[in-house]
């Protein structure tokens, strides 16, 4: 398999797992901006923990447009409602030696709903390799690339390709919960080197 590696398992999800569980009004809040209808992922809701800095461009001094630009992540509000979050993105920037830490992204699909095929573009996309931790997928939810299917369990991390074509399909009953971690190796994106 080329576009996904598995890098860990049994990571601790739990504590951010109850986190959530407790502050569903979290998921949505930036969705609309980030993703317009229509686009691939406009089936999930996210929660936004880590990316470029909102104020400038809400506040009227930026136009939206550039909001996808290079930029340097910051860490939003959200991250102090979900604490839980940080151990797990930094045990996994220290286990895979990254150097600069992007955005950090929790989605949830609900059941029996799917991400149609699509390829990830812009700076963020190509900048940074993408790390998928699985905090909630059960027997059904299948995160595809065209040389196979990742089927994870909570607490599994996968490195993956987001600039070849991917999908997500939930068969399961329950709501898929990823996180996604968007980290800077010293030799740049493992397909931009
Ligand atoms: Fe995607």
């Amino acid at each position: 398999m080329q576009n996904f590696l598995k890098v860990a398992e049994n990571v601790n999800v739990t504590p951010l797992l109850l986190a959530l569980q407790r502050q569903p009004d979290l998921f949505g809040r930036h969705g609309a901006r980030q993703y317009a209808p229509g686009t691939p992922h406009s089936g999930m809701t996210d929660v936004w923990v880590r990316y470029n800095d909102c104020r400038p461009f809400e506040a009227g001094e930026r136009p939206w447009s550039e909001f996808n630009d290079a930029h340097e992540s910051v860490w939003y509000p959200e991250a102090d409602a979900i604490p839980e979050v940080r151990p797990v993105v930094f045990d996994l920037m220290a286990k895979v030696q990254g150097e600069r830490l992007g955005g950090v992204l929790i989605t949830k699909l609900p059941p029996r709903t799917a991400i149609e095929p699509h390829i990830d573009g812009g700076w963020h996309a190509s900048y940074y390799d993408k790390y998928y931790v699985a905090l909630k997928c059960e027997k059904g939810a299948v995160f595809g690339f065209p040389d196979g299917e990742i089927h994870a369990r909570a607490g599994d991390v996968y490195w993956f390709r987001n600039d070849v074509e991917h999908w997500v399909v939930n068969g399961s009953e329950d709501e898929r919960l990823a996180m996604i971690v968007c980290i800077r190796h010293s030799r740049g994106a493992a397909w931009s080197a």
